[in-house]
């Protein structure tokens, strides 16, 4: 018996389709996974085992085959424990065939089977309802998932609620959407004595979008000007604040589902490394130029960044993108910021 379940892989915030196939065959009992898992895609074959154990379901004593399919292309993170789950029990007669097939899902489970927050939920509901799908995701992802307009939003707190939806026994309630408030501005503009000039500055910059330098001796404000610059800043449009809380949502940012309002703000310290600014590392995580997309980068006491991270903004500044160099691909995250810099004379 085949069985497939959609989910996700990302790349950037481009999100690429994954089909979780399930087959159930003669021979000695086990659980294969293939299609290139990463480490923790791997571990999913325990958690999942003890998640059905959980809810009092066991595997069958056959050999089960997973594949991952596209099987060339990379799998990362732990949101594939929820579709193999899915495919595993409609494999074993606990969802009817087709019954998941509109659907799109993702989800870490526990040993418990409760559903645990994943990175991505975003983009992947965008995905969803642009190809006029479901989603069904942890609970704890409900806000963000709401706000991409998919058709049937799922957002169960575990695997035993999953079941229970889909027989009809207890029905989720559809999430809300919800914006973040907007924070306090602790620091205002307005508690800056003299220095109308420098303001002045401040308010054009944040009115046209322009990079500014301030250069200056110890004590001359400009860091107290910078850190007063988000509370000025204009709000972010409905499309920019998408665009950016699905970058947040690929950081693992987006705090408690609930979108951005405000322009980022992100002031890195001048110890940042390459991959932290620019983006990279093993999973090519958004750097903090991406992170402030939309937003301002703040560069205090410039000079003082090491000169390979200052050159490696370049690029990010003059196109608008960050692309960073994989192993197997190129994953290019947008940039567009203000760049602020301070600097002693
Ligand atoms: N125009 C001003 N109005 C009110 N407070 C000020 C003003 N200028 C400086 N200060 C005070 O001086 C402190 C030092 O300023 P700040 O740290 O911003 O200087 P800086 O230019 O960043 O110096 P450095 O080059 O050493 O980083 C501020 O925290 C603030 O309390
Ligand atoms: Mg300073």
């Amino acid at each position: 018996m085949h069985v497939r379940i959609a989910t996700v892989a990302f790349q950037g915030i481009d999100v690429i389709d994954v089909d979780v196939q399930v087959h159930l065959g003669a021979g000695f009992s086990g659980l294969a996974l293939v299609g290139l898992p990463d480490k923790a895609v791997g571990e999913s074959r325990e958690r999942i085992r003890s998640a059905l154990a959980a809810i009092g379901l066991a595997l069958p004593a056959r050999r089960i085959t997973i594949n991952l399919s596209p099987a060339d292309l990379h799998k990362e993170g732990s949101h594939y424990d929820l579709p193999i789950a899915l495919a595993l029990m409609t494999a074993i007669g606990v969802f009817s065939p087709d019954q998941l097939q509109p659907y799109l899902s993702l989800g870490e489970l526990a040993l418990d089977s409760s559903l645990r927050r994943v990175v991505g939920v975003l983009p992947a509901a965008v995905a969803a309802a642009r190809s006029a799908r479901g989603i069904i995701c942890p609970a704890a992802c409900g806000g963000e998932a709401a706000w991409s307009g998919a058709g049937d939003i799922v957002a169960a707190p575990s695997l035993i609620s999953v079941v229970n939806h889909f027989k009809g026994t207890q029905v989720l309630s559809p999430p809300t959407a919800r914006i973040a408030p907007a924070p306090e501005i602790g620091r205002d503009l307005a508690d800056v004595k003299g220095q109308e000039s420098a303001k002045r500055a401040l308010e054009v910059a944040a009115a046209g979008g322009h990079h500014l330098l301030m250069i200056g001796p110890p004590g001359a404000g400009k860091s107290m000007l910078a850190q007063r610059l988000p509370g000025i800043l204009p709000p972010l449009r409905p499309a920019e604040a998408l665009e950016v809380s699905m970058l947040h949502s690929v950081a693992g940012l987006l705090e408690s589902g609930t979108i951005a309002s405000r322009r980022p703000f992100r002031d890195p310290h001048h110890s940042t490394t390459m991959a932290a600014m620019v983006g990279g590392g093993t999973r090519a995580r958004p750097g903090e130029v991406s992170l402030a997309h939309h937003g301002v980068l703040f560069l205090d006491e410039l000079p003082e960044f090491q000169r390979g991270v200052l050159e490696a903004l370049r690029q990010p500044l003059e196109t608008g993108r960050a692309t960073v160099a994989r192993a197997n691909a190129h994953v290019a995250y947008p940039s567009r910021v203000q760049l602020v810099a301070a600097a002693n004379p």
